[in-house]
This record gives structure tokens, C-alpha cells and sequence, in this order.
């Protein structure tokens, strides 16, 4: 098998399944209830959030791993929408991925916009586009928001473990992600937030849990969020999940992120060669930024019978994925696709574009 859809689920990593056996014998089977403390369960989410601080650029506690990424946009859009009590808007780009927009527009009541104004709470986007492979320039969009008066909530789901981030330096303020793409955290493992420390005792979020609460076996009548990003918690987590992820992201010790990216750009770069060079003539056009700065991990392909290629590919073992109407999404997880994968990968489309 080929494997070029890291982007949307990551392979499995070797190690996870020995320690989830050890986690469901040992932590549940012998810990019992117990294991909260004495494994480190309740500490979890921003345990876990902070290894993936390390590979977005957020210093420690300025991630925590919880909920989904649709229920995160949620949590943060609203909240950042309370910071800006004045302004009614929420900037949403057009192609973004559905639950962004469907989250956003929600949250906004209909009061949705392609554009930057004073009326503008926050924009939500996301960094390296699901279909196109496009990546937005963060500092810039960013420093663009703040000047309107603005916050901005970024979607790393298509960046985080692929491509360099720094969130503090940038000047975030909010952001989500969702860790079963280029982490490898397993299917639907918990999504993470990210919110820049200046705004952590001033975000509300409209999920007040016990978990997030500042003192949570007190078991107060009123509601008082945790000082810092465990406020975003909500309600207990899923630690075999977390167990999962927590165990994917050990393969990131000791990698460099630039390294990762160095990788990625090079086997995109080869695949467009290879599919400039053999597929000109086949009506296959290349439909991400054919410039390296400008794209993500994924390269996309427009053909008219891009569905039928996908099913044809994948029968011959070369596993991509498929966005309507007309793309196919070739991912390359920089931590285990070898530039032979890419070279075979194009040989087997040369084969089924021909009988297309
Ligand atoms: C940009 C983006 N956001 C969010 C999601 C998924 O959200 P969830 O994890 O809530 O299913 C995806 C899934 O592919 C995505 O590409």
C-alpha cells in the first residue's frame, strides 16, 4: 500500500498499540479510579497540549486537548465573540472547510462576512486550506485582523506536525486543530486549543464544565473557569484517546519541524515534476500552489473524472482521497512517505489516467 492520505487520517505508529494495551491492562484494569492521579490521567489535556505546544510554537499552557475540532471552533468563536461585545461579524473564508462555516455562521446568527470591517469580532480560517493545499501567510493575516480592531481564530488542522508554526510569535489569539491527521492520534482523537496567554483569564467559553472549573471536586453552586486554559475543558476526558495521541506524538521527539518540512516540500516538489513531466497530456491540472511557500503537505489534482481515478488508484493499492466535484487530495506525511511512494504513486496514475 501507498498510504497518501496521512492528511486526513495519519497511519498508526507503532508503538500505540503495546501502550494502549498497557494503558487498558495496567492504567483502567489495575489502576482503577485511582489511575486520575496516579497516571496522570486528569492532567492529561494540557500534558498532552503541551507536546503539541511545542510543535506549534506556543509556550507551556497555552494548549489543552479536548472535544472535537467542531465543538473547539464553537468554544473559541463564541468566546471571541464576547471579547468583542460591540461587533456583530465574523469573517469566514468561503472555501474553508464546512464545519468552520457552519460553526462560524452559528455562532454569528447569519451574520457572516467575506471581508474585513470595524463590525468584525473575529475571523475564523484556516491556515493551510483542506482542499487546495493553500497556507496563508499567519503573521500577516493576523497582524491585518488585529489592525481592524479584530481577533483571529486559525484552523491548524492541515498544518500542525507538517508545518512550522509559531503561534506566540505571530501574535495568535486563538486557534484549533484536530490531531488525527499529520499526528497520527487514531481515528476522531480529541482536537486541541490553543489561546495566547494574554487572553486566557479574559475567554468565556459557553461550555462552562466541571472540568474546566477552577476548583472542580468542590462542587460549588457557581461557576468560577479555571485561571488558565483548562478553562476549556469541559467535561471528563477521554483518556484512552488521549492515551492513543499521547503515544503518536513520542515519534515527534527529537524531529525538528524544519526537518519534517524540508521533507514535505521535497516530495510535493517531486510529485509536481514527476506530474508535470508524465501526465501533461492527460487533462489532469495541478491544483495547488505550485510554489512551496504557498502550500501545505498536500498536492491537489483537477481532472474531470477525478472520483473514478481515486477508485481506480485506490484499487491498485495507492490510497488518496477524493473532494468534490473534480479533486484529488495527494498527501505526503513528511514522517513516513518515501520519495519512491511518490514515484510509484505517479507511475500507477500514469496507468489508470490512461484508461480514464
Ligand atoms: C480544516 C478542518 N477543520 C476541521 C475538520 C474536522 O473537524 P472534526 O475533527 O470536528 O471532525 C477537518 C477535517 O478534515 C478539517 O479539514
Amino acid at each position: 500500500v501507498i498510504y497518501l492520505n496521512g492528511n486526513s487520517l495519519g497511519a498508526l505508529s507503532l508503538n500505540v498499540p503495546e501502550r494502549m494495551a498497557d494503558v487498558v491492562a495496567r492504567e483502567w484494569g489495575n489502576g482503577l479510579v485511582g489511575s486520575w492521579d496516579s497516571n496522570g490521567w486528569w492532567d492529561a489535556p494540557v500534558r498532552v497540549g503541551d507536546r503539541i505546544g511545542r510543535l506549534v510554537g506556543a509556550a507551556p499552557g497555552g494548549v489543552v486537548v479536548t472535544d472535537s475540532t467542531t465543538v473547539n471552533v464553537f468554544k473559541l468563536a463564541t468566546a471571541a465573540r464576547r471579547m468583542r461585545p460591540d461587533r456583530h461579524r465574523i469573517v469566514v473564508d468561503p472555501r474553508d472547510f464546512p464545519t468552520d462555516r457552519y460553526v462560524a455562521n452559528a455562532v454569528a446568527e447569519g451574520n457572516v462576512a467575506t471581508t474585513l470591517d470595524r463590525d468584525t469580532a473575529v475571523v475564523v480560517s484556516s491556515h493551510v486550506d483542506y482542499a487546495s493545499g493553500v497556507m496563508k501567510d499567519m503573521a500577516a493575516v493576523t497582524a491585518e485582523a488585529h489592525d481592524a480592531g479584530a481577533l483571529v481564530l486559525w484552523d491548524l488542522s492541515h498544518s500542525v506536525g507538517a508545518v512550522p508554526l509559531d503561534l506566540d510569535g505571530a501574535d495568535v489569539d486563538l486557534a484549533v486543530g484536530c490531531t488525527y491527521k499529520y499526528l497520527s492520534g487514531g481515528p476522531g482523537s480529541p482536537a486541541f486549543c490553543y489561546v495566547a496567554s494574554r487572553l486566557q483569564r479574559e475567554l468565556d467559553s459557553p461550555i462552562p464544565g466541571w472540568v474546566g472549573h477552577a476548583r472542580p471536586f468542590e462542587m460549588e453552586s457557581g461557576y468560577e473557569p479555571d485561571a488558565g486554559v483548562r478553562r476549556l475543558l469541559t467535561g471528563t476526558p477521554s483518556i484512552l484517546a488521549l492515551a492513543a495521541l499521547d503515544a503518536a506524538l513520542d515519534v515527534f521527539d527529537g524531529v525538528s519541524i524544519d526537518d519534517l518540512r524540508a521533507k514535505s516540500v521535497a516530495l510535493g516538489e517531486l510529485f509536481i515534476e514527476l506530474v508535470d513531466e508524465r501526465l501533461g497530456d492527460t487533462g489532469v491540472v495541478v491544483g495547488s500552489p505550485r510554489e512551496a511557500s504557498r502550500r501545505g503537505s498536500h498536492v491537489s489534482l483537477v481532472h474531470p473524472s477525478a472520483g473514478k481515478v481515486v477508485d481506480a488508484l485506490c484499487e491498485r493499492g495507492v490510497i488518496v482521497d477524493f473532494r468534490r466535484p473534480d479533486v484529488a487530495r495527494f498527501g505526503f506525511a513528511p514522517l513516513y512517505i518515501r520519495f519512491v511512494d511518490v514515484w510509484d504513486a505517479v507511475d500507477h496514475l500514469a496507468a489508470v489516467l490512461v484508461s480514464a
